[in-house]
């Protein structure tokens, strides 16, 4: 082989080698780009953000999981609350918060201190707000029932029927 070929085979392999790298890594940005679990909010971003406020003040992060966020120091097997509004409606939430009972509502098989606190002593504006904030947490529905397939199943043991 002629010098001069061998500079065009070396320059041949090299950009082949570069375009399969790019490539490569264009598709792992692909698959973070993945959107993943859908869930979103409804809520206008200030009545969110006052929302918030609440939800930290009750301290509703030491058991529930909420955008991926939950006190690291608890590990209390709450449901996560992402999506919660496709589940339950604000009417739904603010009879729920306001109960003196929360596990007549939903029946718990944790030991006390791990239950659904009940919220009915607090402010009746705050329990509105929670639960205004709580319903406008949504799910992409085909999530949803894949959700709710999984946690009856681990629930009841049994087969989920629609
Ligand atoms: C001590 C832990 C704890 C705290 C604090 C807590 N929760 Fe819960 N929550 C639970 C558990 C556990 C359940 C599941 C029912 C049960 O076991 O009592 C639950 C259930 C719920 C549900 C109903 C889920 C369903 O199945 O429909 C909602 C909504 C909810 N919590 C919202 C909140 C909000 C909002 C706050 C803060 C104001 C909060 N929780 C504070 C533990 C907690």
């Amino acid at each position: 082989m002629k010098k001069g070929e061998k500079g065009i085979l070396v320059g041949i392999i090299g950009f082949v080698v570069v375009v399969m790298t790019v490539k490569g890594w264009m598709v792992s940005q692909d698959e973070e780009k993945d959107p993943g679990i859908p869930f979103y909010s409804t809520a206008p971003p200030e009545f969110a953000a006052k929302a918030s406020v609440l939800y930290r003040k009750y301290k509703c992060r030491d058991c529930h999981l909420l955008g991926g966020l939950r006190n690291i120091m608890q590990a209390v097997p709450a449901p996560s609350l992402d999506g919660m509004g496709s589940l339950r409606d604000e009417e739904w939430l603010y009879h729920y918060f306001s109960a003196e009972d929360p596990q007549s509502i939903v029946p718990s098989r944790l030991k006390q201190r791990f239950q659904m606190p009940s919220f009915a002593g607090i402010p009746e504006a705050d329990r509105r707000m929670l639960a205004g904030y709580i319903a406008s947490l949504k799910v992409e529905d085909w999530y949803l029932e894949e959700t709710k397939k999984a946690a009856y199943e681990k629930l009841t043991g049994k087969e989920y029927q629609q």
